[in-house]
C-alpha cells in the first residue's frame, strides 16, 4: 500500500475526504471533504490570507464574484476558443481518454500538450497505445472545451458557463476596484473560491477534480514601472528553477538561485511573478514541504496557457504521481483586460501622470437627438445614457469599420445605431495623463492539491501507528483533554478544561474513552499537536501534562497557562514544548 492509499483510507475513515456520492457509486472528479478537512482546508486558506493578502492589504483586496458567468466574458478571455484539453476515445468501449496523458503513460515521452491532434494521433498509432479498459483500438484525437455549460434563467439561448479560474472576476471589477482604491497602482486583487474544470478522466483524488478552490490573485502593474518595491525583502531566498534552456537541453535537476539573481539574469521577467514565488516557495515550505521537495518549472512557450508571456508551476514531490504542479505563477500581461475592453466596450484602462504634458488627439462621440428620437422614441434617453458609458474611441473606430454599433440597453434589447444617430468629433489637447492597460502578474493555488500535499508531508508511522506530523498552525484540532481515568475528580477538571480552551476558540476534543495510549493513538492520527491529561498530580497542584504529537515528550504546564500555551505554541510551529514553556513561564514571572 502507497502512501497516497494509506492516506486515502486515514481520510476516509477520521473525516478528512471521502469520494462525493458514495451511495450512488461516486462520481469521478468530486470529492467531499469531512469535518477535519473542512477545518484543515480553512486553515491552509488562511494562511494563503495571510501570506498573500494580510502583509499587503493596503494595496491588495480580496473579492468575491459569481461562479457562473454569462457566455461574453469566456469569449472575451479567450477560453472559450482555447481552454481546451486533447481527447481519445475507444472504439469498442467508447471511454474517453485524455490523450496527451494516456501517451505519457505508456512512453517515455513528455510535455505532450505542444503538439497537435495529428501529432498525437500518429504517436498512439505508432506506440501501438490501447485502451487501458478493453485493449481496444483508440480512435483520432480531438479537443475538448473544459468549461461547464449551463443555461441562465428560462432562456434556452441564454448561455452561461461556471468558471474555470477565478481571474476573470478580478478582470471585471479592476476598474470598480481602482476607483474604490482611489486611482492607485500596483493593485492586487484576489480572491478565494469554487470553480469548475470538466476534467476528461481524473483519476487522481485530491489531485485532479472536477470541482475545486481557487486561492488566486491579480497584480496590476503600470509596464512603464514593472518593479516591484517589495522585492528587497525575499532577494536573497533561494528558489530551484527548472527553466525552459535547461529544459530544452533535456536537464532534469533545477539550478539554485536567489530571488534577486533569477531577475537580474532575466530568468523570471517579471519582479511581480518573482516576489510571489519567493512566498510560495515559503508557503508550500510552511505547509511541511523541504525545500529540495519543490521547485519551478518554466513551462515551455508551446505549452503557456494562451493568456501567458511566462509561466512557472510551482510543483512538489508526491510518493505516487511523482512531481505535481500546486501554484502557477503567470505573466498575463495586459491579454485579460485588453479583451473585456474590446467585447464591453468599457474603458477599464489606469492613468499615469506625465512628467511633460503632451498633445493628443482626443475622440468625443456625441448623440444626434432628432434622429435618435425619430428612430427610437421613448428609448432615446436609455440609449443616450448607455452610450455615454462605452469607450468613445471604440464607438468611433466601429463606426469606423462597421458603419454602425449595437448598443445593449437591458437584457434582450439591442439597437442597432449608425452615423445617422452618433457625431464623431476629434479634438486636439495638451494632457498631463495618459491612459494605459495594466499588465498583471498572477499567483494561482488549488487548495485541495496543497491539502492532500501537506496530508502527504504530514503522515509518518512510528510503532506501527500513525502519527499526522501537520505543522501545528493548519492541524484542524489543536488540543485534545483526557482525564487519566474515568473517575469524577479527574472528570470534573478535564471538562473544566476542555470548556476554557473552548471559550478561547481553540479547536479541541475531549476522550474519556478507553486506555490513554489508545486515546493518543486516536489523537495522533489525525494530527493533534498537544495532548492534555488531567492526572493525580493536578488534583495536588493544578498542573496537567501535556504531550507533543512528534517527539511523544511531556512537559507539565498548570491549568491556568493551557490557552497562552497552546496558542504560542500554534502561533510557532517550530518551538519545541520546552521551549513553548520557557516562553510563557518567562512572560507571566
Ligand atoms: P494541470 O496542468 O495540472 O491541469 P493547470 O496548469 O491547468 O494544472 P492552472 O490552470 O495553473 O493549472 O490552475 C491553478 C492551480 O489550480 C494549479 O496550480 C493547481 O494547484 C490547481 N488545479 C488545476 N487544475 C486542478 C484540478 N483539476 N483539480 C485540483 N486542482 C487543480
Ligand atoms: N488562473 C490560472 C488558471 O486557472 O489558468
Amino acid at each position: 500500500m502507497d502512501k497516497y492509499e494509506k492516506i486515502v483510507r486515514l481520510a476516509r475513515r477520521r473525516g478528512f475526504f471521502w469520494q462525493a456520492f458514495e451511495i450512488y457509486g461516486g462520481v469521478s472528479g468530486f470529492m467531499s471533504l469531512g469535518p477535519l478537512g473542512v477545518a484543515l482546508k480553512r486553515n491552509i486558506m488562511d494562511k494563503w490570507r495571510n501570506t498573500f493578502i494580510v502583509p499587503h492589504q493596503d494595496f491588495i483586496l480580496e473579492i468575491e464574484t459569481p461562479i457562473v458567468s454569462p457566455e461574453i466574458v469566456f469569449r472575451a478571455s479567450g477560453h472559450l476558443e482555447h481552454f481546451t484539453d486533447y481527447i481519445v476515445e475507444c472504439l469498442d468501449c467508447g471511454r474517453k481518454y485524455r490523450a496527451d496523458h494516456l501517451i505519457e503513460q505508456n512512453t517515455s515521452l513528455k510535455n505532450l500538450e505542444r503538439y497537435s491532434t495529428v501529432e498525437l494521433t500518429n504517436m498512439i498509432r505508432k506506440y501501438n497505445i490501447k485502451c487501458p479498459e478493453c485493449n481496444g483500438r483508440l480512435g483520432e484525437v480531438g479537443v475538448f472545451n473544459l468549461l461547464f455549460k449551463t443555461t441562465i434563467g428560462p432562456y434556452s439561448e441564454n448561455i452561461g458557463y461556471s468558471r474555470p479560474e477565478a481571474a476573470q472576476g478580478m478582470f471585471i471589477n479592476f476598474h470598480r476596484i481602482y476607483q474604490i482604491m482611489r486611482r492607485k497602482l500596483p493593485l492586487g486583487i484576489a480572491q478565494i473560491g469554487k470553480v469548475l474544470r470538466n476534467e476528461i478522466s481524473p483519476r487522481q483524488g485530491l489531485i485532479r477534480l472536477r470541482e475545486f478552490t481557487i486561492m488566486e490573485l491579480e497584480l496590476f502593474f503600470d509596464p512603464k514601472n514593472p518593479q516591484c518595491p517589495l522585492l528587497h525583502r525575499v532577494e536573497d531566498i533561494k528558489l530551484r528553477l527548472l527553466t525552459e534552456d535547461l529544459q530544452r537541453k533535456d536537464i532534469e535537476e533545477p539550478i539554485e538561485i536567489s530571488v534577486r539573481e533569477a531577475v537580474e539574469e532575466d530568468l523570471i521577467i517579471n519582479e511581480w511573478n518573482a516576489y510571489f514565488m519567493a512566498l510560495a516557495k515559503e508557503f508550500i515550505e510552511s505547509i511541511g514541504v523541504p525545500p529540495h521537495k519543490q521547485m519551478f518549472v518554466e513551462k515551455l512557450p508551446e505549452e503557456r496557457a494562451h493568456y501567458a508571456a511566462q509561466t512557472y508551476d510551482q510543483v512538489v514531490y508526491v510518493e505516487r504521481w511523482g512531481w505535481i504542479e500546486v501554484s502557477g505563477h503567470a505573466y498575463r500581461t495586459d491579454y485579460d483586460l485588453k479583451g473585456h475592453i474590446k467585447y464591453s466596450g468599457r474603458d477599464l484602462r489606469a492613468h499615469r501622470i506625465l512628467k511633460v504634458p503632451k498633445v493628443v488627439r482626443r475622440v468625443e462621440v456625441k448623440p444626434i437627438i432628432e434622429t435618435l428620437r425619430e428612430d427610437f422614441r421613448d428609448l432615446m434617453p436609455q440609449l443616450i445614457k448607455t452610450l455615454g458609458d462605452l469607450n468613445a474611441e471604440v464607438v468611433a473606430m466601429e463606426l469606423q469599420n462597421k458603419g454602425y454599433i449595437d448598443v445593449k440597453i437591458s437584457e434582450g434589447s439591442c439597437y442597432r445605431l449608425t452615423r445617422r444617430h452618433i457625431a464623431v468629433i476629434t479634438k486636439e489637447e495638451k494632457r498631463g495623463v495618459e491612459s494605459f492597460i495594466p499588465h498583471v502578474a498572477e499567483p494561482s493555488f488549488g487548495a485541495e492539491r496543497v491539502l492532500y500535499t501537506a496530508l502527504e508531508y504530514a503522515y509518518s508511522e512510528r510503532d506501527g501507528r500513525i502519527v499526522l506530523k501537520l505543522p501545528r498552525d493548519i492541524a484542524p484540532i489543536k488540543a485534545s483533554v483526557f482525564p487519566i481515568v474515568k473517575k469524577d475528580e479527574f472528570i470534573e477538571i478535564a471538562l473544566r478544561i476542555y470548556d476554557n480552551l473552548k471559550s478561547a476558540s481553540i479547536s479541541v476534543v475531549y476522550d474519556d474513552e478507553g486506555a490513554i495510549g489508545r486515546r493518543y493513538m486516536r489523537v495522533d492520527e489525525i494530527g493533534v499537536p498537544f495532548a492534555i491529561t488531567v492526572d493525580g498530580h493536578t488534583l495536588v497542584d493544578g498542573t496537567v501534562t501535556v504531550r507533543d504529537r512528534d517527539t511523544w515528550q511531556q512537559v507539565r504546564v498548570h491549568e491556568k497557562d493551557l490557552v497562552k500555551f497552546i496558542k504560542l505554541g500554534c502561533k510557532n510551529p517550530k518551538l519545541s514544548i520546552h521551549e513553548i514553556l520557557v516562553t510563557i513561564s518567562a512572560q507571566c514571572s
